[in-house]
């Protein structure tokens, strides 16, 4: 088993060592390793069990850090950076020779993050190297929120997780590229509110279509998926018609009739967007270990972080195709 700690020195050490460690971020916990590594980002795709096609997010703590690496940051970039960085928040920009292939599957593409979360910052800015860091489960299942959703999975395969609590926000960052107009263009919805991004950029382009060939996995059909199955629908007109002895419901904010109460998980009672994604993973992990034969689930209002919300359920809803 991983040993579970808060000592970033000792984070740093095995990192700068080709080590990989979970490191605590406010959007769910990463698989870090050092991103000029190539030993060190091949033993992340192991660990994972993640396909070699799949790019990884490269994380620091400064601007200064990131020209270091990349060819050029347009304006709207910047605006973005200055407004909403550290924070949940992907973007994708022109990587120099620095950053090695297996990071961006090729792409001339990397796609970079400064974390709001003070111990990875302290770490992050102790080390001389970015961070890779995809999110620290195995590859399709739901991203850890805390540190010992990374034990449970991979506990056996990585000799640190550094505990920084339970992830503020509680879903992935939002990923923003930019076309060749230099506009802003949504890749994954995700921790930052269309909204939030709207106010500096205006009217975003939008890049979600899902597909087997994805250019995020994050676009993946099925993805974050619980290994129940997960039916996204009106719960109310749902019940009567299941026939599964064991249902189990994830709601916005209220129970149901016709199914058990300790069945049943409200994301959140005051039917609040920002504690839904705050509780939406580590509730599903919840029921997914219910032995439970169905989870009867249902979108959330469309706005703010609901965006988000609403696609990682429809994800978790796709049968596997992997
Ligand atoms: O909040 C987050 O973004 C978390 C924390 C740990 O920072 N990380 C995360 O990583 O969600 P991961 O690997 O689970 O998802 C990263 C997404 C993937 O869908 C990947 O394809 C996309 O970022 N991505 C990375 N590099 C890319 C690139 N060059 N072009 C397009 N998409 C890219
Ligand atoms: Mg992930």
């Amino acid at each position: 088993m991983a040993e579970i700690g808060r000592d970033i020195d000792r984070a740093a050490v095995l990192l700068a060592s080709g080590k990989v460690v979970a490191i605590p971020t406010e959007t769910v916990y990463g698989l870090a390793g050092n991103a000029y590594d190539v030993h060190g980002i091949s033993r992340i795709f192991e660990v994972k069990d993640r396909p070699s096609f799949n790019p990884l997010i490269v994380h620091t703590n400064s601007l200064d850090k990131i020209r270091t690496f990349v060819k050029e940051i347009p304006q709207v970039a910047i605006d973005l950076a200055d407004a909403l960085w550290p924070g949940p928040l992907t973007l994708l920009l022109q990587r120099n020779e620095i950053i090695p292939d297996l990071v961006t599957a090729g792409s001339p593409l990397v796609a970079v993050r400064i974390p709001n979360h003070p111990m990875s910052l302290e770490l992050l800015s102790a080390i001389e190297f970015p961070l890779a860091a995809p999110s620290a489960n195995p590859f399709g299942y739901i991203s850890p929120t805390n540190a010992r959703h990374v034990q449970e999975q991979l506990g056996d395969k990585i000799p640190y997780i550094l505990d920084g609590g339970p992830s503020a926000i509680g879903i992935e960052s939002t990923i923003i590229g930019f076309n060749e107009l230099g506009q802003a263009e949504v890749y994954r919805f995700g921790g930052t509110p269309m909204e939030d991004i709207e106010s500096i950029v205006g009217p975003l382009n939008m890049k979600l279509v899902a597909s087997r060939k994805p250019q995020a996995p994050g676009m993946l059909k099925s993805h974050y998926a619980p290994n129940t199955q997960l039916l996204l629908c009106d719960i109310a007109t749902t019940i009567p018609r299941i026939n599964a002895n064991k249902t189990g419901v994830l709601s916005f904010s209220k129970m149901y009739d016709g199914v058990p109460a300790q069945n049943q998980r409200t994301l959140s009672i005051t039917g609040d967007l920002h504690e839904a994604a705050h509780e939406l993973f580590a509730t599903m992990r919840e029921l997914d270990n219910m032995g439970l034969q169905i989870i009867l689930a249902e979108e959330v209002p469309d706005t703010g972080l609901g965006k988000a919300i609403n696609d990682r359920l429809r994800r978790a809803a796709e049968t596997r195709i992997l």
